[in-house]
């Protein structure tokens, strides 16, 4: 049985076996350099699903400074208020301004509410720190997602083009200060299956995940 039949079979569903719902959604969480976005992008590719990019959102607002911002998602572009800004949201300013925007709890709750609204019907695949615990706490599927340091590093450094020590140095320090919202960035979502892709290829992660469904 596959996903697209709305029966989910795969040993990360709650409901294994029982679920016969409409829609499903897999969440995705885990640490900087887990590879979060890669894989949750490919996966909803490989399922024909929507791709929520969280971040994105954080970005979007932050760029056009306001949270009320409206958002959305068409053929792979990031719109905010009717603009394309998918490539203007990847500045280092940007970074910056959303990590900002993402940390006020009260701008934070009116992005989540924008994401809650986003995923509230249609099959999802939903991406970001909070995917498992703040957007879909109910979510079908948690996955979280996890590397060793040392592969996290490496992947981010031939990423960014940057020596692998000073990129495992600052990945401690945004590992140990993403611990604000109330859980720490290596603890998985109750619920949540750990996938570890440390020496594994992107197509192997991809149906490690896709195994979870159906
Ligand atoms: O994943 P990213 O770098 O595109 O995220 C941009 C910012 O938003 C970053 O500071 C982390 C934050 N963020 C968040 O707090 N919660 C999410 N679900 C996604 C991103």
């Amino acid at each position: 049985m596959v996903a697209n039949e709305r029966v989910a079979t795969g040993d990360g569903c709650q409901n294994r076996g029982v679920y016969r719902g409409e829609r499903m959604r897999i969440a995705i969480d885990g640490p900087a350099g887990a590879g979060k976005s890669t894989v949750a992008r490919a996966v909803a590719d490989a399922l024909g699903w929507e791709y929520l990019d969280s971040g994105a959102m954080y970005r979007a607002a932050a760029l056009k400074g306001s949270e009320h911002t409206d958002i959305r998602f068409e053929r792979g572009r990031v719109l905010a208020d009717g603009d394309d800004v998918t490539d203007a949201i990847r500045t280092p300013e940007v970074t910056a301004a959303a990590s900002e925007l993402a940390g006020d709890p009260e701008k934070r709750s009116v992005i989540v509410a924008a994401q809650r609204a986003l995923v509230s019907s249609g099959d999802w695949v939903i991406e970001g720190r909070d995917a498992a615990t703040g957007i879909a706490p109910d979510a079908e599927v948690k996955v979280f997602l996890t590397a060793t340091p040392q592969e996290r590093a490496r992947r981010r450094a031939a990423q960014e083009d940057r020596p692998v020590e000073e990129v495992e140095r600052e990945q401690a320090e945004r590992d140990a200060a993403d611990n604000t919202l109330g859980r720490s960035v290596l603890t998985p979502a109750e619920g949540a299956v750990e996938v570890d892709t440390t020496g594994l290829t992107l197509d192997e992660v991809v149906a490690k995940v896709k195994a979870l469904v159906a």
